[in-house]
């Protein structure tokens, strides 16, 4: 999107420039401020540049457009007195011209109004001299206010729209917010979706009207035009549902592309799905990029984590603009990077959302058992997790979790009104599943996915709460003595529901041989994603791709120090009727991983007992098979 505001010196090619540049979300140049040198003490000096003069200073204004154009456009002002400067201005056809046009005496009383310029109000009739008359572009009078010369200037732009950077398609919450996001950060975007009679009408119009602020904003819904309107090589962002709906689009989109243009999955799709589609589009000769996108609707409008995989050069055709929108981390670095082959951006977003289950459920559990098990009131329980939240147990889920508990509508907490059924979309069983796959204990995070299974049954537990007379037993012990335990135990169970995490993306990465970065996975996580925590910045900090991810700087203490307390909280709430799975699976799946003689032997001796399937000798290291006829002769009555 590049547009010149033309004009002799003295119209307010600068003024309207600015204002254009505004409401278009670009850079703003004014030609004046790239001329070389000599050219402004030629000027200052009260001589009108020639035709050689100008030269050095046009093709510095054509590189700057074509560099612009790559990172969405520019505005540029530049007086283009003469076609023939113009033409070198001319860098293609997605560029649009202002003209801007006045009496020779309103310009000289402004000229001489004008201080501190080395332009001298005496060599505008030189400009006049020298201005030959374009026959395209737009001519816009300067006898009128600045805000009524925007406003023609928009019109015209719209009704001779420029090709548009990327496209987006799905105007649902993620996709109109991260096209907002785009837009405000100077990347010109063709809006699509789809049309379905009464349900979906004009719903990408309604979101251009909704936001006049974005004049870099064009509206489709059919199909065709929408392709049309983007600049080569196209560059697509599909938000539409996961699954089938992602197939059937590419159906329609592969027809209608060109070699090298580029499409993007933002959704949670699966990552072998993702996978699949990668060698389908490289097949077609387009690019594909499977792209994880954490933050909710707040993160994709204001700044998400964004994990983009599969297609290397497609991913580069799109990092300037992924970088621009995406959160920052601490140090100021966008929370985006190029994760690697195939589906493997997906699958790092399939696995955040496993750990973001985990870490809901340890807060949900928390939460239940201190206002019902310590008899605390929600506000209390907000002002808990409140001051948690100002140390190292700072995190997004736990921030929103103590606000939602300060909710009232009428006076009620809203949190007592909504149904205990928790919804679920696929990323956490999915997880459940690859670790299956490649046989990985999951137990914490597993628990994170039945426990949204068994609430699920409201009806059921309803009725079994009476038939085996279930009630919450209050805790007698001081809650004050509890604190301390239970925080270093939440503190726990969250390091648990990390190292799941991180080690099913490791084993799947060894397998694949996708070479992941883990610090650079956790860094992209430090902020703008769900799961954003203290805790992310020091995997981020001291994770190494060798290292065990318990003996990371802080956790290997917390591992020792803290299993006591989290085994201790997990005992008083199950024996005063509070269901903890994700706290009870990680203290089980931490003891077992730390426990050096293990109850295996008995189910090794079971198995061979019953099946003759033998077993290995710890006093023979050869990897020798034994197996024994267990008679029962050594059985005592
Ligand atoms: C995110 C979220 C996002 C979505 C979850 C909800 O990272 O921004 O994870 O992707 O809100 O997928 O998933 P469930 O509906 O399965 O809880």
């Amino acid at each position: 999107m590049l547009v010149i505001v033309t004009g002799v010196s003295g119209t307010g090619k600068t003024t309207i420039g600015n204002l254009l540049a505004e409401k278009l979300h670009l850079p703003f140049f004014d030609g004046d401020h790239f001329h070389p040198a000599e050219n402004i003490d030629k000027m200052s000096q009260g001589h009108p540049l020639d035709d050689l003069d100008r030269v050095p200073w046009l093709q510095t204004l054509a590189d700057k457009l074509t560099d612009s154009e790559k990172t969405g456009g520019a505005v540029l002002a530049c007086s283009g007195l003469k076609e023939s400067y113009r033409q070198k201005l001319n860098v293609n056809e997605n560029l649009r011209w202002i003209h801007l046009k006045g009496e020779r005496d309103i310009i000289w009383n402004r000229m001489l109004a004008r201080k501190n310029h080395y332009m001298k109000a005496g060599m505008l009739d030189s400009q006049f001299a020298t201005w030959e008359e374009p026959d395209y572009g737009l001519k816009l009078s300067i006898d009128q206010t600045p805000e009524e010369m925007l406003e023609i200037a928009l019109e015209y732009l719209i009704r001779n729209p420029m090709k548009m950077a990327v496209g987006v398609m799905g105007m649902g919450v993620m996709g109109k917010s991260l096209a907002l996001n785009l837009a405000e950060k100077g990347v010109p975007v063709s809006l699509y979706n789809r049309y379905v009679a009464g349900k979906e009408e004009a719903v990408a119009q309604k979101v251009m009207e909704t936001n006049p602020d974005f004049a870099n904003l064009r509206a489709f819904e059919d199909i065709e035009n929408y392709i049309e309107s983007l600049q080569a090589p196209r560059k697509i962002l599909l938000m539409i549902p996961a699954g089938a709906a992602i197939d059937a689009q590419l159906d329609t989109l592969i027809p209608l592309l060109e070699p090298g243009d580029l499409v993007i999955d933002g959704g949670n799709s699966f990552y072998k799905d993702s996978e699949r589609r990668v060698f389908r589009m490289k097949e077609a000769g387009l690019h594909f990029l499977p792209m994880g996108v954490s933050g909710g609707e707040e993160g994709a409008r204001k700044g998400p984590s964004i994990m983009p995989g599969g297609d290397p050069e497609g991913y580069a055709l799109v990092e300037d603009f992924l970088g621009r929108i995406s959160a920052k981390d601490q140090s100021g670095k966008p929370c985006v990077t190029y994760v690697g082959q195939e589906g493997s951006g997906h699958f790092i977003k399939m696995v955040h959302n496993s750990i973001e289950y985990g870490e809901m459920q340890v807060l949900a559990e928390l939460v239940h058992f201190l206002r019902f098990g310590f008899g605390c009131s929600a506000e209390q329980v907000s002002g808990i997790l409140f001051d948690w939240g100002k140390g190292e147990q700072k995190s997004f889920l736990l921030e929103i979790t103590a606000d939602l508990l300060l909710f009232k509508e009428d006076g009620d907490l809203l949190l007592d009104k909504i149904l205990d059924q928790a919804g679920q979309k696929g990323t956490g069983a999915w997880s459940l599943n690859t670790a299956l796959e490649y046989g990985i204990p999951y137990s914490p995070l597993a628990e994170a996915v039945n426990a949204r299974g068994v609430s699920g049954e409201k009806t059921m537990r309803v009725a079994y709460s009476k038939t085996f007379r279930h009630e919450f037993e209050p805790v007698k012990e001081s809650l004050e003595t509890w604190l301390p335990k239970i925080k270093y135990a939440y503190s726990l169970a969250r390091i648990i529901n990390h190292e799941v995490g991180f080690r099913l993306m490791k084993t799947v990465s060894d397998a694949q041989g996708w070479k992941l970065n883990f610090n650079e996975i956790a860094r992209i996580w430090t902020n703008g994603c769900i799961i954003r925590s203290g805790l992310m910045e020091r995997i981020s900090a001291y994770y190494s791709d060798d290292q065990s991810f318990f003996e990371i700087a802080g956790v290997k203490e917390q591992v020792i120090q803290n299993r006591g307390d989290l085994a201790a909280l997990v005992g008083l709430g199950l024996t005063h009727g509070f269901a903890l799975p994700v706290m009870s699976a990680g203290i089980n799946y931490l003891l077992g991983r730390i426990t050096a003689e293990s109850s295996a032997s008995v189910i090794q001796a079971q198995r061979d007992y019953f099946g003759a399937h033998t077993y290995q000798r710890k006093d023979d290291l050869s990897g020798q098979a034994h197996h024994t006829l267990w008679n029962t002769s050594f059985r005592t009555e």
